[in-house]
């Protein structure tokens, strides 16, 4: 049932260019028009939205994270995402015209579920997306996108990740589209580029060999740091997350305009700093500043493993280690840019003596609060 692989993950892992496939088959036609129907809230509602708030935990709160950076910047409605366990506890501000979208894959996490029945007292829609048919938080939902990652069981996600960013891409332009957002060349080459993006998923897979050597070398390291910005962040995040669970390494994600004010200090002599850069294309404002958080870091010493779209010849000289992506638009770029990470702390763990499928401690799903 492993296909041949040793571990599900690495299964899952090699799986996803089709998960991502399957999650967008049938939900944008030729013309670039989004197809949704199953979303079943009446579009007079979704007109209505004022509000979004994404709840989820661990890894589905990360693809929540990078969701709201595409759907502000696409649909112009105001985004929050918040970890579900933190949510009805602080006695969030909801109502009819808040959209909540709770993210995950089992669809039984007690935390999202908890979340999302809170959203619903005060009055909230709520539109699950989630990886599980019939789970608990779809049938407690009004309306569900389901992805079609397939079954995932190693304990670290890994493809339902990339179609938890798929599902969410889904639903911003969605909800763009029913509101009649006026959309520049823009977002028409992104959906464009989206519908064809588990090609470069798989160009991604065909390079990973050097990304299991490096892992291989550091599995006597203590610390590794994951650097990004913008939807950069929340990839060092999860870079983070998927190393402390598999590898049991020391392992936190920063957002790099963050280093000055205080993780700086943690960079000494030989360091391990991965560092998610964006596109030099685009905003590349942002990637300059990057470039100069590289230098900084090494110049203390740090060794520097930059994960970068190819040819990007302004950061390869200050890079020990270069990963290259193939270029996406900037939005997009999470779907290529979190492979490399898994591989890494799959290979790492592996490296490590530990079990990859099922780390120390945790359980697939976590229906406890
Ligand atoms: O089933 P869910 O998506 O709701 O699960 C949420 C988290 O428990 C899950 O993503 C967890 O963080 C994974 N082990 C991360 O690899």
């Amino acid at each position: 049932e492993k296909g041949g692989y040793d571990y599900f993950m690495l299964k899952e892992i090699a799986e996803q260019p089709k998960a991502v496939a399957d999650t967008l088959l049938g939900r944008i036609d030729a013309a670039g028009d989004l197809s949704l129907d199953e979303v079943r809230i009446p579009a007079a509602e979704l007109r209505e939205v004022d509000k979004i708030v994404i709840v989820a935990c661990g890894t589905a709160f990360h693809a929540g994270m990078i969701a709201k950076y595409a759907i502000e910047h696409w649909t112009r409605i105001p985004c929050e995402t918040e970890l579900a366990s933190e949510f009805r506890y602080r006695d969030p501000i909801l109502g009819p015209r808040t959209l909540v979208v709770a993210i995950s894959q089992s669809g039984e996490t007690m935390d999202t579920l908890m979340a999302l029945r809170h959203a619903r007292e005060q009055g909230a829609r709520v539109l699950a997306v989630c990886n599980t048919n019939g789970s608990t938080i779809p049938r407690e939902s009004d309306a569900v996108l389901y992805t079609h990652a397939g079954p995932e069981v190693a304990v670290a996600s890994t493809k339902a990740f990339l179609t938890q960013l798929v599902a969410c891409y889904l639903v911003a332009l969605y909800l763009g589209q029913v509101r009649g957002t006026k959309w520049g060349d823009e977002v028409r080459a992104v959906i464009r580029e989206l519908s064809e993006i588990a090609t470069q998923v798989e160009r991604v897979l065909e390079t990973m060999e050097p990304v299991r050597e490096l892992a291989r070398s550091l599995a006597d390291q203590d610390t590794v740091l994951f650097l990004g910005r913008h939807v950069g962040y929340p990839v060092a995040l999860e870079g983070a997350l998927k190393l402390k669970e598999l590898a049991y390494m020391h392992a936190e994600g920063f957002a790099a305009g963050e280093l000055k004010h205080g993780p700086i200090a943690l960079i000494e002599d030989g360091v391990p700093v991965v560092v998610v850069v964006p596109s030099p294309r685009g905003r590349s404002v942002l990637h300059d500043k990057i470039v100069s958080n590289i230098q900084e870091i090494r110049a203390r010493g740090a060794r520097t493993i930059v994960i970068a779209e190819r040819g990007d010849a302004g950061v390869a000289p200050y890079a020990d280690h270069l990963i290259e992506v193939p270029a996406t638009p900037t939005l997009l770029q999470p779907l290529v840019t979190t492979v490399p990470l898994q591989v890494f702390a799959c290979e790492l763990a592996t490296a490590r003596g530990n079990e990859v499928d099922q780390p120390r401690n945790l359980a697939k799903s976590v229906t406890v609060e």
